[in-house]
């Protein structure tokens, strides 16, 4: 279902507001980008595709979220102007929410434009696609709509740009943008040159003209500062608080894994078991201190700010103001990700010293040695600046260590990507826990690999933001305490402040994680009888704690109405779950059999544990694809005879892979075929029904 806060087709004085092109001629526009972005990072890419239509010709772009319009008259794009279509696809193949109208227009072969047929042969397209190779449909949505277009004889600008979210994403967008933008001067008939590089933003110091209550502090909405009531969603996310927070893994070292039950009892939020928790991390207290003191803002870190667009059209502020300076970098945008190459060009101008300004544009420039730096060495914008003004990145930053760059706090907003949530699948049911979502999330930390740069430790910001938020949970602001030996933890990990003076993340003593639910379609089947298979080493088990506390409340249920017999009849649950040691990493290891308890012998875990024995016979890991193909009578009966369902959790590049493999010898056998052909056959066959799903990650 969609928000209601959509703008209606009624006229409100001017004009239709879901007429696109009736908007580019008022504002004398030449181009309609259209973004299909669920996290935000397809529409990034729209408006820096708008910035440079601006700055290197001069034209002025409409950049559009598709849900907001209507696609009847996308045949009255005047001649001169150009339609821009930036895609994401999203899990399996699937549109983003946001362009699910889009798709069903361009696909739907009776549907009319304004000049009553289904052909757009004046209109002039471009497409950049937004997709991730470890998915099997890459960039489906993207070839999709080019294949549309083009059918609809409607022209390309250029080769059509996919993007590999797995790997090389901006890479792909810059080796791409060139080519397109000579082929689209050529088709458009304009010059380079024409344009200019004006600022997006304009940001002014307030002083103290404005009460406290007025000022953005780490709210991620204007209906969270004025705690007016409405829906909670991504763009209104709700701070819950934290009911329970405590470590999974046994052991006391550098590895985490942290379960976290967040309240959301008179939130009006709801979820589904399977469905995604979005959660809304600020930035670590040494990377906020790092750039505000790379950009001589140490001491002005409380003032307040407020920032206007210049084109807002073309770039919206992206976080709610008026704000300080402090709070932009802790809460509103990704100052933790890796600097862009494309960024650093801006920077360079307003280096210290011309050593510092020229290393900046040698990685500005060279794709080899941006690799070789930033890349490997995973550096933070923060990070690189203090690197080439040489400074000591390993070192705790202050005024007195780190060289002052003087570039301008609106270069800054429109070169950084908004601070985005993190999405984690839900572990729990809201049959059993209809007041809590639990989360639960191996804590990311690994060290840099350049040797060019000093090695150190990268922490992941959404899971080391959960992390310090257990430990401020239980307790005020605690040191690291090892719940096995009471004894301060040796697990190193940056802190994060919660505090602020309404404290976005803080009621008292009570701490708070802003929110929203996405809805998924990784779900139960609603009848009992169905066998279910559920894979998921790892993290991968999360989802499936949620699916099988669904059907402990529904044996609770029927157990009270028509007595146990009834379970007689539901069909097995197997849980094939992996991790390294009975002893150290097993997730939930007291729940499962209680779980047991309750399903009558219906559940059953299936656990590999790679780092103990039994190992195979050449002396190989046991992994859960292995417990699978032990198991191959039952699923391939539970499958080929009992309308059985599989789901598959955790990890997209190599387990969910062998899994499949697996499944397809399985079944291929089983129809006396092969995996090649009749396995992947049955396989395909399953995805189409629904009853094979998938929710992985990379
Ligand atoms: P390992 O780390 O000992 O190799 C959860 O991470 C569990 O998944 C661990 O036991 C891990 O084993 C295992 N694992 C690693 N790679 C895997 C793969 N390709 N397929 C299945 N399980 C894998």
């Amino acid at each position: 279902p969609k928000s209601t806060a959509l703008p209606t087709r009624e006229s409100n004085g001017h004009g239709n507001p879901r007429d696109f092109v009736e908007k580019m001629k008022a504002g004398k526009k030449r181009l309609a980008i259209f973004y299909g972005s669920q996290t935000g990072t397809a529409e990034e890419y729209a408006i820096r595709i708008a910035k440079e239509a601006k700055s290197k010709f001069g034209l002025a772009s409409l950049v559009c979220d598709p849900e907001e319009y209507d696609f009847e008259n996308l045949d009255q794009i005047p001649e001169d102007c150009a339609a821009i279509f930036v895609m994401a696809t999203y899990g399996e193949g699937e549109p983003t929410d946001n362009a699910v109208q889009l798709m069903q227009n361009l696909s739907d072969e009776s549907f009319e434009f304004s000049n009553g047929q289904h052909r757009l042969d004046s209109l002039k397209y471009v497409v950049f696609g937004l997709g991730n190779r470890t998915y099997e449909h890459y960039n489906l949505i993207a070839r999709q709509v080019d294949e549309h277009l083009g059918k609809m004889g409607a022209t390309r600008i250029g080769v059509r740009g996919e993007g590999d979210d797995d790997k090389s994403m901006e890479e792909d967008y810059l080796e791409w943008k060139d080519g397109m933008w000579e082929e689209f001067a050529r088709v458009m008939g304009v010059e380079e040159g024409q344009g200019s590089d004006t600022a997006d933003f304009a940001v002014a110091e307030l002083g103290d003209t404005l009460p406290v209550e007025k000022v953005y502090h780490g709210e991620l909405s204007a209906r969270a500062l004025t705690k007016s009531k409405g829906i909670h969603d991504a763009k209104n996310p709700y701070a819950a608080p934290i009911a329970l927070s405590r470590e999974l893994f046994q052991i006391t070292e550098d590895r985490n894994c942290v379960h976290v039950e967040l309240n959301i009892e008179g939130s009006g939020l709801t979820y589904q078991h399977g469905d995604h928790v979005g959660v809304w991390p600020s930035n670590a207290d040494v990377e906020v201190e790092r750039l505000l003191c790379a950009l001589g803002l140490h001491d002005k870190r409380d003032v307040v700010i407020g920032i206007e667009s210049l084109d807002p059209a073309l770039a919206k502020v992206p976080f709610p103001v008026p704000t300080t300076y402090g709070t932009v970098l802790r809460h509103y945008l990704d100052i933790s990700a890796m600097a862009g190459r494309q960024i650093l060009g801006a920077m360079a101008k307003y280096a210290p010293t011309p050593e510092a300004e020229a290393y900046l544009r040698n990685l500005n420039t060279s794709k080899e040695d941006y690799h070789a730096v930033v890349a490997d060495g995973c550096l933070k914008l923060g990070e690189l600046l203090q690197l080439a003004a040489g400074n000591d990145i390993k070192a705790v930053p202050t005024a007195s260590n780190t060289t002052t760059w003087a570039i301008p706090f609106d270069i800054i907003v429109s070169s950084l990507p908004r601070l985005q949530p993190r999405y984690y699948s839900i572990s729990s049911s809201p049959k059993l826990h209809p007041g809590t979502i639990h989360v639960t999330c191996v804590v990311l930390k690994y060290e840099s690999t350049s040797s060019r740069v000093p090695v150190r430790h990268v922490y992941g910001v959404g899971s080391n933001y959960l992390l310090n938020l257990k430990f401020a949970a239980n307790g005020e602001n605690a040191p690291l305490i090892s719940e096995t030996t009471g004894e301060p933890s040796a697990v190193s990990a940056p802190t994060y402040a919660i505090e602020g003076p309404r404290g976005a993340h803080r009621d008292g003593t009570t701490y708070k994680v802003p929110i929203h639910v996405r809805r998924s379609t990784f779900r139960l089947p609603t009848n009992p009888k169905s066998p279910i298979i559920m894979i998921g080493p790892g993290t991968g088990v999360a989802p499936f704690r949620g699916f099988v506390q669904e059907r402990v409340a529904l044996a609770r249920r029927t157990i009270e109405k028509s007595g146990e017999e009834a379970l007689n009849e539901w069909g097995r649950l197997s849980l094939f779950y992996g991790c390294r040691r009975s002893d150290e990493d097993f997730l939930y290891k007291e729940e499962w059999a209680d779980y047991t308890k309750e399903l009558k012998g219906k559940f059953q875990l299936h656990a590999a544990f790679s780092r103990e024995p039994p190992y195979k016979p050449d002396g190989g890991k046991i992994y859960v694809q292995d417990l699978v193909w032990e198991d191959r009578a039952n699923i391939a009966d539970a499958i080929l005879n009992g309308k059985g369902y599989i789901y598959i959790c955790g990890d997209a590049k190599n387990m969910s892979k062998s899994v499949e493999d697996t499944l397809a010898r399985i079944l291929g056998e089983a129809k006396g075929g092969s995996a090649q052909v009749e396995g992947a056959a049955e396989l395909k066959l399953l995805k189409e029904r629904s009853r094979l799903m998938l929710d992985v990650w990379s």
